[in-house]
C-alpha cells in the first residue's frame, strides 16, 4: 500500500510518499522561514498563500522522486488540523481534489497524531508507549494506547516549549529556526553563568509551565543589554539547560506513573520539533536508561514538521478502516484525547 501525505498546518509546506513496509519513498519539506522573517513571526495569510503557491509543485516533485504515478497511490492523507486554518484548508482541499479525481480514499489526519505515531514509522514499536510531544504549539505527556487512543497525563498550563525557544531566539536577534538557533550558539556558551528557573520541577503530577522561564530570560536579557556575543551564547546555554532540566523532570514523573500502569518493556517516544534538541535527547536518554525505559527519538527531520508522519498516520488509520468523507471540515483546534 502506498500513501501520499500532505502537511500544511503551519509554516512548512510538505509532501511525502510512504508505503506499508515503512519505507519513505520521498519526503520533501519547504520552509517558509524567509517569507515570514521580516514580520518577526508567522503571518497566517502569508503562510496560506505560500502553501497555495508551492503545494502542487511539491506533490509533482514527490511523485517524481518516488518514481511512481499518481494512479499507483492507494490513499491520500492530509493534515486536517490543528493549525493555521488557511494553510490546513489548502492542504485538505488539494487532498480532496486528488482523491476525487483518482477515486481513491481520503484520510484527514490530526497533526499531533502524525507526531505521535511517527516512531512506529521509524521503529518496530508496539502499543502502549509513553509519548513526550513537544512542538511549537504543544507540550504534552501522553500514553499512546493505540491508533486514536491517547491518554493525556500532563500538559502545559501556559506556553508551549517551542514557543519559548522561539521567543528567546527572537529576543537574542537570532534568525534561524528558534530552537535550532539557540542550540547552535549554546554550544559556545557557559550554561552555568546564569541561573534560570525550572518551573514545576519537583512537583507531583507531570504538567508543564514555561511562562516563568520565558519571563526570567526576558528580564535577564534586558538586564545585560547591549549584549556581547559571549553574553548571547551564555544566555542561550543557560536557557537551554533550564529548559532541558524542566522537561526532563516532568518526563521522569511521567515515566514513574507509566511504570506503575504497565509492565516491561517500557518505551519513551519523543516527538515534535523541540525533540530535535541534542542536549535534551542526550539527557533524556540517560534518565530513561536509569528508570528502565527504551528511548525512541526519531531522526531530526521526522521530529520537526514533515509529511511522512502524516502519510504514515493516514496509513495506520486506513488499515483500521478509518477514512473521511468529502464533507470533512478542517479544524484549527483538535486535541488528541
Ligand atoms: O513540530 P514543529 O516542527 O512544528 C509544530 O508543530 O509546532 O515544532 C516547531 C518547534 C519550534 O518552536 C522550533 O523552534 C522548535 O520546534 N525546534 C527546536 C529545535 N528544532 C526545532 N527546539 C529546540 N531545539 C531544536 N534543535
Ligand atoms: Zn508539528
Amino acid at each position: 500500500m502506498i500513501v501520499l501525505g500532505i502537511e500544511s498546518s503551519c509554516d512548512e509546506t510538505a509532501c511525502a510518499i510512504v508505503n506499508d513496509e515503512r519505507i519513505i519513498l520521498s519526503n520533501i519539506v519547504l520552509s517558509q522561514l524567509d517569507e515570514h522573517r521580516p514580520y518577526g513571526g508567522i503571518v497566517p495569510e502569508i503562510a496560506a498563500r505560500a502553501h497555495l503557491n508551492y503545494l502542487d509543485h511539491l506533490i509533482i516533485e514527490a511523485l517524481a522522486r518516488s518514481e511512481i504515478d499518481l494512479d499507483q497511490i492507494d490513499v491520500i492523507a492530509a493534515t486536517g488540523g490543528p493549525g493555521l486554518i488557511g494553510g490546513v484548508l489548502v492542504g485538505i482541499v488539494t487532498a480532496k481534489a486528488i482523491a476525487m479525481v483518482t477515486e481513491k480514499p481520503f484520510v484527514a489526519v490530526n497533526h499531533l497524531e502524525g507526531h505521535a505515531l511517527s516512531a512506529r514509522l521509524t521503529n518496530d514499536l508496539n502499543f502502549p508507549y509513553l509519548l513526550l510531544l513537544i512542538s511549537g504549539g504543544h507540550s504534552q505527556l501522553l500514553i499512546v494506547e493505540g491508533v486514536g487512543c491517547y491518554r493525556c497525563i500532563g500538559t502545559t498550563i501556559d506556553d508551549a516549549a517551542g514557543e519559548v525557544f522561539d521567543k528567546t531566539a527572537r529576543m537574542l536577534n537570532l534568525s534561524n529556526i528558534g530552537g535550532l538557533a539557540i542550540q547552535q550558539i549554546a554550544e559556545f556558551g557557559n550554561s552555568s553563568r546564569f541561573f534560570l528557573p525550572r518551573p514545576m520541577k519537583g512537583r507531583s503530577g507531570c504538567d508543564f509551565s514555561f511562562s516563568g522561564l520565558k519571563n526570567a530570560v526576558r528580564l535577564l536579557i534586558a538586564d545585560h543589554e547591549p549584549l556581547s556575543i559571549k553574553d548571547c551564547n551564555d544566555i542561550a546555554a543557560s536557557f537551554q539547560f533550564a529548559m532541558t532540566e524542566t522537561i526532563v523532570d516532568r518526563t521522569k514523573m511521567a515515566m514513574i506513573i507509566f511504570s506503575k500502569m504497565y509492565d516491561e518493556p517500557r518505551t519513551l517516544v519523543i516527538a515534535g520539533g523541540v525533540a530535535a534538541n541534542v542536549q535534551l535527547r542526550r539527557t533524556l536518554a540517560n534518565i530513561a536508561e536509569q528508570v528502565g525505559f527504551r528511548l525512541i527519538a526519531p531522526p531530526f527531520n521526522l521530529c520537526t514538521d514533515n509529511a511522512a508522519m502524516i502519510a504514515w498516520a493516514g496509513l495506520e488509520q486506513f488499515c483500521l478502516n478509518k477514512r473521511n468523507d468529502m464533507d470533512f471540515i478542517p479544524r484549527s483546534r483538535w486535541s488528541l484525547d
